[in-house]
């Protein structure tokens, strides 16, 4: 894929009331949509979080134990709630004149001690390359050591970006970026750095680690010489903004 590949998350945070359970913020939605539209973005994955679609299910499920129909059945809630999110999504990008196509990681990825073993992704890139938007999402998938575990939009995100070797990596939440020990919004997060930072475990529910969860996978991500940025994906113009490469308020994670 190379060059000119844009990856967009779009956090749970941001399109979901995460203090809520299956609570939508419809208006943040309407305008995020809108915006992907205006930029006319090409070669642009969408990764969607869970939000209240999805960890508090998770957290409810959180013991699979040895009962294969509990097992089943916490499968099909988590997958369907975070589904109902995702036909959401992707039907209001329809709706604003988006090529987007939903595609469930569950169907097609295999997890080892919750990472992510195998993607198939020559789909994607093709679908890249006809002029497709693929919207994936956090999702409850197979893993061949725990039998089912919960995949992050965070870990997605940092493996398409190695896989596809994308160029741009963004991360929409509803902060301002990263805020470090002093109280302000950090502006480059790098391993000499990131033990200063006190990651509050807050009042939202986030079964992936939050916003250390996802610091933590994106400087993974740095290590391989990909930078990201995290930025608040709720305030007006700013996906629109990072998409066409303009400077925003954020916190990049780099080498
Ligand atoms: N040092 C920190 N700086 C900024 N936010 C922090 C910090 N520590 C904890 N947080 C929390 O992390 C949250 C963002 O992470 P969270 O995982 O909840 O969002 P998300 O990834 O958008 O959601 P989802 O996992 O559903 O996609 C913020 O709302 C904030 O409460
Ligand atoms: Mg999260």
């Amino acid at each position: 894929m190379g060059k000119g590949l844009t990856i967009l998350k779009i956090g749970g945070s941001v399109i979901t009331c995460k203090n809520d359970e299956k609570r939508l913020r419809e208006d943040t939605i309407n305008q995020v949509v809108r915006e992907i539209a205006d930029a006319r973005t090409d070669h642009l994955i969408l990764v969607h979080g869970a939000g209240s679609f999805g960890h508090p299910q998770a957290a409810k499920h959180s013991e699979f134990g040895e009962d294969l129909v509990k097992n089943a059945f916490a499968v099909f809630d988590i997958n369907t709630t975070v589904m109902e999110l995702n036909t959401i999504l992707v039907s209001s990008m329809i709706s604003q004149g988006l090529p987007a196509v939903a595609l469930h990681p569950m169907n097609f990825t295999i997890l080892e001690d919750g990472r992510i073993y195998s993607m198939m992704t020559t789909q994607i890139e093709e679908m890249l390359d006809k002029g497709f938007v693929p919207v994936l999402h956090g999702d409850i998938v197979f893993d061949r050591k725990k039998g089912y575990a919960i995949l992050s939009g965070d870990q997605i995100v940092t493996y398409l970006a190695r896989d596809l070797q994308a160029q741009r990596v963004g991360l929409g939440v509803d902060v301002d970026g990263v805020i470090g020990s002093d109280g302000s919004v950090m502006e480059v997060i790098t391993p000499q750095n990131v033990d200063e930072i006190i990651f509050d475990k807050g009042a939202d529910l986030d079964v992936t680690g939050a916003m250390e969860g996802k610091v933590r996978e994106l400087l993974e991500l740095a290590s391989y010489g990909i930078s990201s940025c995290i930025f608040n994906g709720t305030k007006k113009g700013y996906i629109r903004r990072w998409l066409k490469g303009e400077k925003i308020p954020s916190t990049i994670i780099s080498e």
